[in-house]
């Protein structure tokens, strides 16, 4: 059976790519990703995407109330018959109603080592509160900002030299490795949730 992935982007979708390999390669199987959707016209990721022949869609947050943006979205979910949904570089909220109806298959990959450092500009939080070591966090969604149960984490090093922009890069680095693992495990159905903790079966 394949596992039909949706993937919500609003830039450079580096994340996205790093799937789509993954995919390719034959390092995440039985898996395809069937539609693209931006909030943002000019995505980087649509043009990604499009490479690949995936189908894209612009949603314009200006032709909608947030309501209806969201039973947009649903829409199209439900007509590429979504089994999982990846938020990647998504900067927008997503409602409640998405969330009820895919619960437990959304996943959001973010720069930090949550709960640590939620919301915007997460890699700059931690540089400035001058952690040692930062990282990423792959998570399931849930109502709340950044804290649904955690799936994989991946830590690095702030080394003496750094800047912000060195600090990032080296996340994006690790980002790009367990955002396509934690859908690896999930397409080969290892991934249990029991309350806040996300149980793989290897
Ligand atoms: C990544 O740093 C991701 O963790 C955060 O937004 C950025 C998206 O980058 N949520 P990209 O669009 O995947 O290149």
């Amino acid at each position: 059976m394949t596992v039909k992935i949706a993937v919500l982007v609003s830039g450079r979708g580096s994340n996205l790519q790093a799937i789509m390999d993954s995919i390719e390669k034959g390092y995440i199987k039985n898996a395809a990703i069937n539609v693209v959707i931006s909030n943002k016209a000019n995505a980087y990721a649509l043009e990604r995407a499009g490479n690949y022949g995936i189908s894209t869609v612009f949603l314009d947050p200006e032709e909608y109330d947030r309501a209806e943006y969201d039973k947009a979205i649903l829409d199209i979910l439900n007509r590429y018959d979504t089994d999982l949904l990846l938020l990647a570089g998504y900067f927008r909220l997503l409602g409640n109603e998405i969330i009820e109806v895919y619960r437990n298959r959304i996943m959001n990959i973010h720069p930090s080592l949550l709960p640590a450092f939620k919301g915007l500009h997460a890699q700059k939080q931690a540089f400035e509160y001058g952690v040692k070591v930062a990282g990423c966090t792959v998570h399931f969604v849930d109502e709340g900002l950044d804290s649904g149960p955690i799936i994989l984490q991946r830590c690095v090093p702030v080394l003496p030299e750094d800047t912000e922009e060195a600090l990032t890069a080296r996340i994006l680095e690790q980002e790009h490795v367990i955002y396509p693992e934690a859908v690896r495990l999930f397409t080969e159905g290892k991934l249990k949730i029991e309350g806040r903790n996300v149980v793989t079966r290897t």
